[in-house]
């Protein structure tokens, strides 16, 4: 990365099931890993994948430190009922991820520091209810988003979102600079990507600082068929301006081995076809991010 500076990429499809977890944990993993940068993951889902692969199972590793506990407090302090309730940072909640999640040897510092967790559990369907019916949960996620980027610990913070476009989306998206979008190659998939699109160009109008879209790529592709081309062919129409990532991620049943053994593919199964092209993947976003943000520069410059 050029400077130091933290980018928040949001991992998110509307749809269910299109690999938003499988991507930003095998991103998550990437970064920590090979290209030694400092990772934050937030799990924003109440289904806990995220959390699950990096060795937080939400039922037996119960833990007051949590993105819900985190949201929780800071409801409380910001609605003053309880007078002691007081703010407390959000890196009083982060967790380190651990490597091997189903190994016994598996503990908080595998990753050196590299890769910490804010995780979830099934209190966040509760904290995320609270946050929309408080007139105080407005902007509570994005204020949390430029806390953990102010410290200046991160180099990246990856988001596992959560499918479908609620409060809770929105209120994410507002702290987020990048946005990233797996779609698998049918019509209700590329419908909810474009739907991403525009919620990203309604979020775009409220926010002080820009959210990019980075793209849209493939996942689950089955073969370089007729019909997968065709798929292509349709979204680079549609989306001149925010064009298609070249990395496809084929299906590979590597992926699922790892989801068995609650792990990240990127670490269980590194030769396959899947870890390859994640790592392809991992390296055309961060690219992306330069170019997008040299120019940038050279614009001010100008
Ligand atoms: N490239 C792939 N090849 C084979 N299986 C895959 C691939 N990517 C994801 N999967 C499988 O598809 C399922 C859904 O993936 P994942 O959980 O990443 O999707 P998601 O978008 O996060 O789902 P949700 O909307 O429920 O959060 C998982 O069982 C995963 O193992
Ligand atoms: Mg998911």
């Amino acid at each position: 990365m050029m400077n130091k500076k933290t980018r928040v990429i949001a991992v998110y499809n509307q749809k269910g099931g299109s690999g938003k977890s499988t991507t930003a944990i095998s991103l998550a993993d990437v970064y920590a890993r090979k290209k030694n940068l400092k990772v934050l993951i937030v799990d924003s889902d109440p289904q806990a994948t995220a959390s699950t692969r990096f060795g937080w199972d939400p039922e037996l590793n119960y833990t007051e430190k949590s993105y819900p506990s985190y949201i929780l407090n800071e409801l409380e302090a910001r609605e003053r009922i309880d007078p002691y309730a007081k703010h407390i940072p959000p890196h009083e909640y982060y967790v380190g991820a651990r490597r091997y999640s189903i190994r016994k040897d598996s503990k908080d510092g595998d990753y050196g520091g590299n890769l910490k967790l804010l995780v979830s559990n099934a209190r966040l369907e509760r904290a995320y209810m609270d946050l929309n019916s408080s007139s105080e949960g407005k902007d509570l996620l994005a204020d949390m988003f430029s806390e953990i980027c102010e410290t200046g610990e991160f180099d990246v913070v990856v988001i596992d979102m959560a499918p479908g476009l609620g409060f809770s989306q929105r209120e994410i998206l507002m702290g987020t600079d990048y946005i990233v979008t797996p779609c698998t190659c049918d019509m209700d998939s590329i419908d909810g990507a474009l739907r991403v699109g525009e919620a990203w160009d309604r979020i775009e109008r409220h926010k002080p600082s820009p959210i990019v879209f980075l793209g849209i790529f493939f996942n689950m592709v089955k073969k370089n068929t007729k019909a997968t081309r065709s798929t292509f062919e349709q979204i680079d129409q549609f989306w001149a301006t925010n064009p298609r990532l070249d990395t496809i991620i084929p299906m590979n049943q590597d992926v699922n081995n790892a989801t068995n053994k609650r792990i990240p593919v990127t670490i269980g199964f590194p030769n396959s076809s899947a870890s390859k092209a994640f790592d392809k993947l991992a390296n055309e976003i961060l690219k992306r991010i330069e170019t997008i943000e040299s120019t940038a520069t050279d614009m001010e410059a100008n």
